[in-house]
This record gives structure tokens, C-alpha cells and sequence, in this order.
């Protein structure tokens, strides 16, 4: 797949090690992903309900309630989100640790964390173990999807960086997939299917764990640490070619330049930074609110509430989640040729046109205690499958790989620390505000996000440059210093951002 970084053609061959490499850590996509697909088959079953949430198990079963407020639970809501809380406080110190430790230690770490959760969770007897688990489990969300995109990033040959970044996507909706079967299986074991589902998100946080033992650190993190010639060995072994000189140089220049940085985060709010800042935060802000996760987390819930039986529910997130992990390939192919931009526009007319039609529909045929009639209730599913394919190709990898490569070296981690954050502050709040918001906004809640995504739609048209095929390290030149409204923030006189950079040391 061609991609941006040219400039370093000698070095693009796609080596068995940094194919190995990057699947194994894109393990911890698998982890991610299970833990969303998860939530909402467990938060359905019965066996679940009756024994954290009694009263949604009664108030589920009354047949007089509201349609749309069923599921209306604070706790419940907690036991989807609490995970996402624990993740946004976790990936700050994974940052650090990332840093100072590597990205292999972090994405161990992230194993065992998650690891630790699952046996808390598939083991619970109450909520609050119930809850503690889910912290875990965010705690190893958090290193996990720091490590993971950074790691593949490095390790991966220039030319193919952009589709094998989105390997993780790819992992990811391949982990929600695995859960929706899981969970359409354990539906049918009583009493303890639930504890089957919950345990079953040990099998990739081990397939992390051990299969990190395998994997090499990336030269850039040994270079860093200081770890000079082992960097160099690691550098050579991965990309099966004696000659690394030229790469080897470009590492060992970028980490000087590093060093030289004594606080990125003040870094990062120099003038210069902020239209990446602005942009890489901003992606992560619309691709949560594309209303994707209340598919993810909450489709079995939302099928009931249009009147499918349990099975069916959970029979109907299979085929969302299938549909998410076929039109992920779309993006793998499609990201290098159509380019960004085009790629999130199209995706947001996509998405707008299903919500419209599925809130339309809901509003005219699903009123509060009535049973949709079947052939609406299969167009929604319909129509959900069409707005989950263009997430899928668009919003869903592009919030992940943009943020990774928009940022100069100086501020990439910090940068992607503040998307990464952000995605787990929007994830939180949609897990937690969701249910309520369906009791209260009913249909509306499709028109909700629909107004969103004619916000994203138009943001990405107009303010966003398009990185297709331009260098890493000249994104700045290339891409915003051209753009017609950020090469305001670029002020040519480098006098005087050698003056802010004086101003920020002082501090
Ligand atoms: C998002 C998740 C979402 C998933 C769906 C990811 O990119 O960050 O929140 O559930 O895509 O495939």
C-alpha cells in the first residue's frame, strides 16, 4: 500500500518480524474492541440484571413500561462507562511510562491490568467487585491504546505505516464481532452465561501478554532510552536490511530534538501547535459523537427496545458487527488512494442519511408501549448496518491514525495523548448519558447525533488539510503552513517562534 514516507525508501520492506510485531500488538485492539462488544449483550441478559440490577430486571419484565426508558439506570450505565473513567486518568501514566519504560513494558502492563480485570469481573459476586473489575479493565484499555498505535507507528516501514495503523481498526471491530458471538452463545447459558462472556476477554489480553514477549521494542523508544546500539540491532533485524544508516540518522536526530524538548505538553500550546491540537482532539470529539458506541455498546438493548425478542437482539448485533469489520477493510484499502478528507465527508453523508431514516422511522412506528411492526424494525437494522459501514471506512480509523500523524515529533506523543483522552472522555460520556438521553429525547436522540455529523461533515470539507501521501516529518510545510485558514497560526518570521520558544523555557 503506497504511503506518505518516502524519504525513506530504502528501508520499506515489509519484514515477517514487523508483520508479526505489529499483529501481536494489535492485540490490544482486540482487547478494546471485546470490552465495547461486550457491555451491551451482558447488560441485557437476565441472569445479569436480576443479580446486579434488580430493579431494571422488574421494571425490563413490567409490560406497561415506556419503551424507551427501560433501560434507564444510572448504574447501569456505570458498569458500561465506569471502564472508560478508569481509561482516561490510566493513558496519561501510560504516556509516562510509555516514555520512560517503552512502549513493550506499557503494552505488558496494559495485559496484566486487563488480565486482572477479567478475573474480577467473570468472578464477581456483587457490584462492587463488579466495578473494580471494569477499572481495571480500563486501566488496561488506557496503556493498551497508548502503546499499541504508537508502537505500530514506529516499527512499521514508512510506506506502509498508514494501513498497517489501521490494523489495530481492524483488531478492534474484530473484538467487538468475537463478543457479539459470544455473548448470542453465553445468552443461553443460565445461570452464568454472563460470566462466560466477561471471562472470555481473558483470550486476548493473554494472546498480549505472551505474545509481547515476543515482540521487539521499537528502535525509536531503545534509541531514547538511551539504549544506542541495541536500537541500532533492533532497527537492522526489522527491516531485513544491513544499510539502516539513513533511518538509523533520522531516529537518532529526531530523539536529539526530543531531548532538547523539556516539556511537551507546554510545547504543545505554542501557537504553531495548535491546529494540530485543535484537530487531532477535534477528530476524536466527532467520532464519538457519530453516535457509533450506542450501536457498540447498547445495539442488543436498542433492538429490544424496538421489540426483538433476546435472541434476536443479539442475532441483529452480530450482523452490525460483521458489517463493521468488513467495511474496516474498505478503510485499509481506501486510505492511501481516496485520501482523508474524502473519505470522512462521504462517511459523514453516509451516516447522516441512516440516522435520519432510523429516527424518522422510530418516531413515526415506535411509540411508548407498542411492539415496531417487523418490516420497519428490519429497515432500522438495515439502516443501522448502512451508518455503521460508513463509520467503519471513515470516522472509525481515521480518528485513530490522523491524531498519529499530524503532529512534528516534538509534540507527537503529548499530542496523541490529548486524542487518546479525549476519545475516552466522549466514550464515557456517551456510555453514561445514553440510556437516559433515549428515556428523555426518545427517536430524537437520532437526530441528536445526525445534527453532529452535519457539523463533522462540514468541518472535515472545509478545515481539514488533507495528509494523504505527504511525509510525516513535513506535515507542517505541506499541509498547514498551505491550509487557506491554519497557515494563520504559522507566523514565517522564525524570530518569532524562537521567541516563544525562549518564553515557554522561561516558565
Ligand atoms: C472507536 C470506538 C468504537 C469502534 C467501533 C473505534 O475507532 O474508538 O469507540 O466503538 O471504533 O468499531
Amino acid at each position: 500500500m503506497p504511503h506518505a514516507f518516502d524519504k525513506l525508501e530504502s528501508n520499506d520492506k515489509l519484514t515477517a518480524q514487523v508483520v508479526i510485531c505489529s499483529i501481536i500488538a494489535a492485540f490490544g485492539g482486540l482487547m478494546f474492541g471485546y470490552d465495547i462488544g461486550i457491555s451491551g449483550g451482558v447488560t441485557s441478559m437476565d441472569d445479569f440484571l436480576e443479580k446486579f440490577f434488580p430493579k431494571v430486571y422488574v421494571r425490563k419484565h413490567r409490560a406497561k413500561e415506556d419503551n424507551y426508558c427501560k433501560y434507564d439506570n444510572q448504574m447501569l450505565q456505570l458498569f458500561t462507562s465506569s471502564l472508560y473513567l478508569s481509561a482516561i486518568v490510566c493513558c496519561f501514566f501510560a504516556s509516562k511510562c510509555c516514555k520512560r519504560f517503552g512502549r513493550k513494558l506499557t503494552m505488558q502492563l496494559a495485559s496484566l491490568f486487563f488480565f486482572i480485570g477479567v478475573i474480577l469481573n467473570a468472578a464477581a459476586i456483587d457490584l462492587p467487585m463488579l466495578i473494580i473489575g471494569r477499572l481495571f479493565l480500563g486501566a488496561g484499555v488506557g496503556f493498551g491504546n497508548q502503546a499499541v498505535p504508537l508502537f505500530i507507528s514506529e516499527i512499521a516501514p514508512p510506506k506502509y505505516r498508514g494501513g498497517l495503523n489501521i490494523l489495530f481498526q481492524m483488531l478492534i471491530t474484530i473484538g467487538i464481532l468475537c463478543a457479539n458471538i459470544v455473548n448470542y452463545a453465553t445468552s443461553k447459558m443460565h445461570p452464568n452465561g454472563w460470566r462466560v462472556s466477561l471471562g472470555g476477554a481473558a483470550f486476548p489480553a493473554i494472546f498480549l501478554g505472551l505474545g509481547s514477549l515476543l515482540i521487539v521494542e521499537t528502535p525509536t523508544s531503545l534509541i531514547e532510552r538511551g539504549q544506542i546500539e541495541q536500537g541500532k540491532k533492533t532497527l537492522i533485524k526489522i527491516r531485513g536490511v544491513d544499510d539502516v544508516e539513513k533511518e538509523y540518522q533520522e531516529i537518532l536526530q529526531a530523539t536529539q530534538l526530543a531531548h532538547q524538548i523539556k516539556h511537551p505538553f507546554k510545547n504543545l500550546m505554542k501557537k504553531s501547535s495548535r491546529p494540530q491540537l485543535i484537530c487531532g482532539t477535534i477528530l476524536q470529539i466527532f467520532q464519538q459523537f457519530t453516535g457509533i458506541n450506542v450501536v457498540m455498546f447498547y445495539a442488543p438493548v436498542l433492538f429490544q427496545t424496538m421489540g426483538f425478542g433476546g435472541n434476536a437482539s443479539l442475532l441483529s448485533a452480530i450482523v452490525t458487527g460483521s458489517v463493521n469489520v468488513i467495511s474496516t477493510l474498505v478503510a485499509i484499502l481506501g486510505v492511501d488512494r481516496f485520501g482523508r478528507r474524502g473519505l470522512l465527508v462521504e462517511g459523514a453523508v453516509q451516516m447522516l442519511i441512516a440516522q435520519c431514516i432510523t429516527g424518522g422511522i422510530l418516531a413515526v412506528h415506535l411509540k411508548s408501549t407498542n411492539v415496531i411492526p417487523k418490516y420497519y424494525a428490519h429497515i432500522v437494522v438495515a439502516f443501522i448496518c448502512v451508518f455503521v459501514m460508513g463509520f467503519a471506512w471513515s470516522w472509525g480509523p481515521l480518528g485513530w491514525l490522523i491524531p498519529s500523524e499530524i503532529f512534528p515529533l516534538e509534540t507527537r506523543t503529548a499530542g496523541f495523548f490529548f486524542a487518546v483522552s479525549m476519545n475516552m472522555i466522549c466514550t464515557f460520556i456517551i456510555a453514561q448519558a445514553f440510556l437516559t438521553m433515549l428515556c428523555h429525547m426518545r427517536s430524537g436522540i437520532f437526530f441528536f447525533f445526525a445534527v453532529w455529523i452535519v457539523i463533522m461533515g462540514t468541518f472535515a470539507f472545509v478545515f481539514l488539510p488533507e495528509t494523504k501521501g505527504i511525509p510525516i516529518d513535513e506535515m507542517n510545510e505541506r499541509a498547514w503552513k498551505k491550509h487557506w485558514f491554519w497557515k494563520r497560526y504559522f507566523n514565517n518570521d522564525p524570530a518569532h517562534e524562537d521567541r516563544q520558544d525562549a518564553k515557554l523555557s522561561e516558565n
